[in-house]
């Protein structure tokens, strides 16, 4: 380490606008402004009783911390704190050689060539959620998405076994995502396990619930396996049926379990978000409004949704998408720990630090995106990346553990967007002001009413 590192700026922690006046005046306000906080850089610190929390906003520094020199920054402790009591060693949370291997076993199970199968399942999904909306009603967009990611999250995991589930299992994950969606001050410990678990009734009901469903399921299937079933197309068949090329193994039932209850949770909220925005911006927009409306309605004519191969003729939707999670990131804030002290360009980075990267803090820095604030799908437009640095847009994460759900989630992003926008226009309802909620993710704040307009009968 040379001796020229230099000391990064440490800043007061700011306590958060709305917090009661004689908390702030104790020092007893531990939620603070954390977007105010997220867009200095590249780098500073705060400290939170005793610990010291960096905030990284450069991509150069971002790409060492999230690649160049990964296996130094494992995941800080905030996940094992609010998602290990209910997702167990799952893909998000686990570490190491464990994680090495379920990630290789789960990989193959994400490749273009095995989503082929599952578009389908998406767009029956999609198109009969656009069936049910009528004309000059309002609808909450947020919960509506919620609802069409989560049924196709089941289903593209489940095949039909779950179909009879789905109310349950969408209270149940109602419930965890309420309870972990919370940045808690005690999520930034090392704490006993047992001092971080939510201890609510209503927390242990949901996960007792997930559980005794993803057993049954997985049991079935270990059943009609061995009377010679042919497999199903769906991911469950997938997982099941992977096996480690070192050692032959598959995963045990309490694997697949913490993978099927992991995937789930990944793979519904953060595409019903970036679906929530794409309507928000899109209404805002129309000049990009109309251009996606002329895009679809040319590759789809009369069909309801789209199939796996319009896709790659959609690519303003893609685009639309592209955009929409720069200015939005649903996973707008995640963070590492530093086990040994390194360098970040000019900056010494200590031993033992907590990191917060925030996506949509680089997403917002002008050198990166001349005038950020401005909703412009054309960035997204071939060749354009080449003007920005990589690691300058991250909204799947990056390096080793970059989200496994990259490509589904952007072709299901583009199926139930067409599927709707090819029906119904979606306005905002004049005079409601719409609001982040930055929690675990970046929801409008109280969900985001708008109203439905036909655009054809
Ligand atoms: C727009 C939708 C999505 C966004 C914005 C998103 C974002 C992210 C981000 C930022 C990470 C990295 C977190 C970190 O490094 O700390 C991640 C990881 C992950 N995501 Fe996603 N995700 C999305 C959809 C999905 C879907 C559809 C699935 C599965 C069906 C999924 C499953 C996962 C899993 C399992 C991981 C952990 C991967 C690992 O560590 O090996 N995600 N996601």
């Amino acid at each position: 380490m040379s001796a020229a590192a230099l000391e990064a700026p440490r800043i007061e922690f700011p306590p958060m606008k709305e917090a009661p006046a004689l908390a702030r005046w104790l020092g007893l306000a531990p939620r603070f402004d954390i977007m105010a906080t997220l867009e200095r850089g590249p780098l500073c610190y705060t400290r939170l009783l005793g610990k010291r929390i960096y905030f990284v906003n450069d991509a150069e520094f971002v790409k060492r911390i999230l690649l160049d020199n990964a296996a130094n920054y494992p995941k800080s402790v905030t996940y094992r704190n609010n998602l290990r009591p209910f997702l167990g060693d799952g893909l998000l949370v686990s570490e190491g050689e464990f994680w090495r291997r379920q990630r290789r076993l789960m990989q193959p199970a994400f490749h273009l060539r095995r989503l082929r199968a599952l578009a389908d399942t998406m767009a029956g999904c999609a198109a009969a959620a656009a069936a049910r909306w009528s004309h000059a009603t309002i609808v909450d967009v947020m919960a509506q998405m919620n609802a069409v990611t989560m049924e196709i999250v089941a289903k593209t995991l489940f095949g039909a076994d779950v179909s009879a589930d789905i109310a349950e299992v969408a209270d149940a994950m109602a419930v965890l995502q309420e309870e972990t969606g919370r940045v808690r001050l005690r999520a930034f410990f090392e704490l006993p396990e047992f001092l971080v678990r939510p201890r609510g009734r209503e927390f242990r009901r949901a996960v007792a619930t997930l559980d005794r469903i993803v057993a049954r399921i997985v049991c079935e299937r270990r059943a009609a396996a061995a009377r010679g079933e042919p497999p199903r197309e769906d991911l469950l068949a997938m997982l099941i049926e992977a096996k480690d090329a070192d050692t032959g193994d598959a995963m045990t039932d309490r694997q697949l379990r913490d993978e099927l209850v992991t995937l789930f949770l990944a793979g519904h909220e953060t595409t019903a978000i970036a679906l929530t925005w794409t309507f928000h911006l899109l209404a805002q927009h129309p000049e990009a409004e109309a251009k996606l409306h002329a895009e679809l309605d040319a590759v789809l004519g009369e069909r309801a949704a789209p199939a796996f191969d319009d896709l790659e003729r959609l690519p303003y939707a893609r685009m639309v998408a592209e955009e929409t999670m720069r200015l939005y990131p649903p996973a707008y804030v995640f963070s590492r720990r530093a086990l040994a002290e390194d360098r970040l360009g000019p900056y010494r980075m200590p031993a033992g630090a907590h990191i917060v990267i925030s996506p949509y803090a680089l997403h917002r820095r002008p050198d990166y995106w001349p005038e950020p604030e401005a909703f412009r799908p054309e960035r997204f437009a071939p060749g354009e990346e080449r003007a920005r640095p990589r690691y300058a847009y991250l909204p799947f994460g990056g390096g080793p553990r970059v989200c496994i759900g990259n490509a589904f989630a952007m072709m299901e992003h583009a199926i139930v967007l067409c599927a709707i926008a090819r029906r119904w226009r979606l306005e905002a309802i004049p005079g409601r002001e719409v609001a982040t909620e930055p929690r675990i993710t970046l929801r409008p704040r109280g969900g985001l009413p708008m109203r439905v307009v036909a655009r054809r009968a």
